[in-house]
């Protein structure tokens, strides 16, 4: 059954310092999982690659919080998040690790090649460095302003708002995310990946991009617009793969470049355990190979600019046919937040439901073109008004009926009426248009269209009321059995992809194979006389307690942790004549506006006594312009002009930020112009 047709699919490996929960599986895992499932069934030989990401400042962070060694923090979190794939059906054929013998090697290899090529440019420099801990502040150990959009809290390698990947000493106000000190600039040495000399090499590839998602092509066009930078390759850190080459010593390579190259390490390992050793080439040395990269949108810059480069470079890889990347997942209305305990944690989860509910509910809300919310209430209302009561009972209805009255045997399809003969060939309608959702990565439109089937069968089946024909018109009657029940069959596979144990189950009571095609669905899959099992209910409902459970779970934890809500440290004192440099006044909003082209910042004119401002603010997210006009603030009235997305800024509002990471005017009812000391 298998087509010469290679595949290879990615998730973006999850970094081992805590569970996996549902933002993660709405990004980068149940869509890649849905896409094998089906590519499978075309015959396509597919390899589906994870494992975890051991390496990064990510992961020596969360060591440290916790008191223990990394080593511990990914032995830990590797398995659990293994083990909690496996259960929820993610069906990777290999999930490996960064930490592993064969990734250490695969990546030296990697970065010594570009190195003899030439590729990369060494470089002395200054970089951030505490003092007080004696360490340099590479990636997350700096937080401060990104450049780009004005968020506060960007990290020193990407700035998780607007996207860019930074360095560290591109951050306006950086403080160490160990000791809360302003860093110090230290003389270091490192390898650089001139991406921007490279740029137009990548641009003639983006160029050759077909299909791809808007939302992707978007941010990767608006980089390049930008110009591509040198970024560093290396990092002065002792946990991650060591830097192998003469100078190198004590140093390790950039996270970002060795985690992608754990793609190829998994493969290794996986043809390896399959006993064909140089298996993994047919995937990634292939031209014809098609690698595809599931994401979620803040792995963009990596896997469609930084990650292309080096295999271009390296000269003997093939390249991602497509990034189909995902937008953010939000929860009950909230960001979600593993620190603020706003999280549904996929083990948890497990605890309380089977896995194709949630597959289900989350499949029909996927943050695919824009950000996206899951609620417990919607997905009680998936559950059980569409898998209850359109899947499930449509396919109780069809086989129990059969069960009672008809010796549970398939009836023979005798002169079809029209009914009958159009809703047959909606089965193939349904598959057709399913399959070109599935091809173009739209998912949620693809499950909505198996649901559809089953909609199409519940209404052909009231329609044409064989509880009535049984008696007057046996004929008609059978007639209505048998399509109904292509319908239940062709279901029982189409639905593989999406809800693989659910769609068994049917299959079971269908007594139908587990072997089969995806060319294999069509109207006529059940022969005459086929013998099916009885019908069993495939859902139960959901109770309205068991949703408040879970609301009351997600409550109480982020109640709990709003003690370990971590308030920043206070800074060190300050004389009194600094803060008398500080020219602080009352203002007064005149006017407000959104910026086009940025969904953060907002744009004011500010009556600050004195004169009128204009001010630039990233407070978008938080207030719509129309109620804040009239409203009397505190600015800083002294602040030197910057220009933001083209608009000049002469000075700044004032805001406090709140816990849950909401900015909140600090109001006055001062005169406009009024000096604040
Ligand atoms: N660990 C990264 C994250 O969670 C993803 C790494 S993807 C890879 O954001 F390509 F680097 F493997
Ligand atoms: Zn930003």
């Amino acid at each position: 059954m298998s087509t010469d047709q290679k595949i290879l699919v990615t998730s973006a490996l999850p970094y081992a310092n805590g569970p996996i929960h549902l933002g993660h599986l709405a990004g980068a895992y149940l869509t890649a999982d849905f896409y094998v499932r089906y590519k499978r069934l075309t015959g396509a030989d597919v390899a589906f690659i994870c494992g975890s990401d051991e390496h990064g400042v990510a992961i020596t962070i969360a060591a440290e919080k916790a008191g223990k060694k990394p080593q511990d923090i990914v032995d830990r979190f590797h398995k659990m998040n293994k083990e909690v794939f496996e259960e929820f059906g993610i069906s990777f054929d290999y999930y490996g690790r960064t930490s592993s013998d064969t990734h250490r090697e695969t990546s030296q290899e990697f970065f010594k090649k570009l190195y003899e090529q030439g590729f990369f440019k060494k470089k002395v420099e200054k970089q951030l460095y505490d003092p007080k801990k004696d360490m340099f502040l590479p990636d997350r150990y700096v937080k401060g302003t990104c450049p780009n959009c004005g968020f506060e809290e960007a990290y020193g390698d990407q700035c998780e708002n607007c996207g860019t990947s930074l360095s560290p000493t591109e951050l306006k106000n950086p403080v160490s995310a160990l000791s809360g000190e302003v860093p110090e600039l230290k003389e270091t040495t490192h390898w650089y990946m001139p991406l921007g000399e490279v740029q137009p090499k990548l641009e003639e590839w983006v160029d050759t991009w077909d299909g791809w998602k808007a939302n992707v092509t978007g941010q990767v066009r608006s980089w390049l617009n930008d110009g591509l930078s040198d970024r560093a390759a290396t990092r002065d850190l002792s946990w991650g793969v060591p830097v192998p080459v003469e100078g190198g010593e004590g140093k390790v390579l950039y996270v970002w470049f060795d985690a992608p190259i754990g793609y190829i390490s998994a493969t290794k390992e996986w043809a390896k355990a399959s006993g064909e050793v140089d298996k993994w080439k047919d995937f990634w040395q292939d031209q014809n190979t098609e690698l595809y990269h599931f994401i979620g949108k803040d792995n963009i810059v990596f896997h469609c600019i930084m990650f292309p480069i080096l295999l271009m470079e390296h000269g003997d890889y093939v390249l991602p046919k497509n990034v189909p990347a995902n937008e953010f997942l939000n929860l009950e209305g909230k960001k979600l937040s593993t620190s603020r305990g706003w999280a549904v944690w996929l083990h948890e989860y497990l605890e309380d439901f089977k896995p194709d509910l949630l597959r289900y509910a989350l499949g029909s809300t996927l943050p695919e073109t824009k950000d996206a919310d899951f609620s417990w209430k919607e997905f009680q209302s998936r559950v059980n008004n569409e898998l209850a009561d359109v899947l499930g009972n449509f396919v109780f209805r069809a086989l129990s009926f059969t069960d009672k009255y008809a010796e549970s045997k398939v009836p023979e399809l005798i002169e079809p009426s029209d009914l009958d003969r159009k809703t047959l060939q909606l089965i193939e309608g349904q598959k057709d248009k399913i399959t070109d959702s599935l091809e173009r990565f739209r998912f949620k439109e693809a499950l909505s269209e198996t649901m559809e089937l089953a909609r199409i069968g519940n209404r052909y089946f009231t329609e044409t009321e064989p509880w009535k024909s049984r008696k007057d018109d046996p004929v008609s009657c059978g007639n209505t059995l048998n399509v109904s029940l292509q319908i239940c069959a062709a279901l029982s596979m189409l639905l593989e992809p999406f809800i693989p144990d659910s769609a068994a189950e049917i299959r079971s009571q269908l007594s139908l194979s587990d072997e089969f095609s995806w060319s294999n669905i069509k109207a006529g899959i059940l022969p005459k006389d086929h013998n099916i099992s009885t019908g069993k209910i495939l859902f139960e409902k959901i109770e309205d307690e068991e949703i408040e459970a879970q609301l009351e779970k997600l409550e109480n934890r982020a109640a709990e942790n709003e003690d370990a809500v971590d308030l920043p440290e206070l800074r060190d004192n300050i004389e009194f004549n600094d803060f008398m440099k500080l020219d602080l006044r009352a203002g007064k909003i005149l006017t407000a506006e959104k910026i086009e082209k940025s969904n953060k910042l907002l744009k004011f004119t500010v009556d600050i006594g004195v004169e009128k401002r204009t001010i630039v603010s990233g407070i978008a997210k938080f207030y719509k312009p129309d109620e804040l006009i009239g409203k009397q603030v505190c600015v800083v009235a002294n602040l030197a002009p910057k220009k933001l997305m083209g608009v000049e800024s002469k000075g700044m509002i004032l805001m406090a930020e709140n816990p849950e990471g909401d900015l909140r005017f600090v109001e006055t009812d001062a005169t406009p112009g009024s000096q604040i000391s």
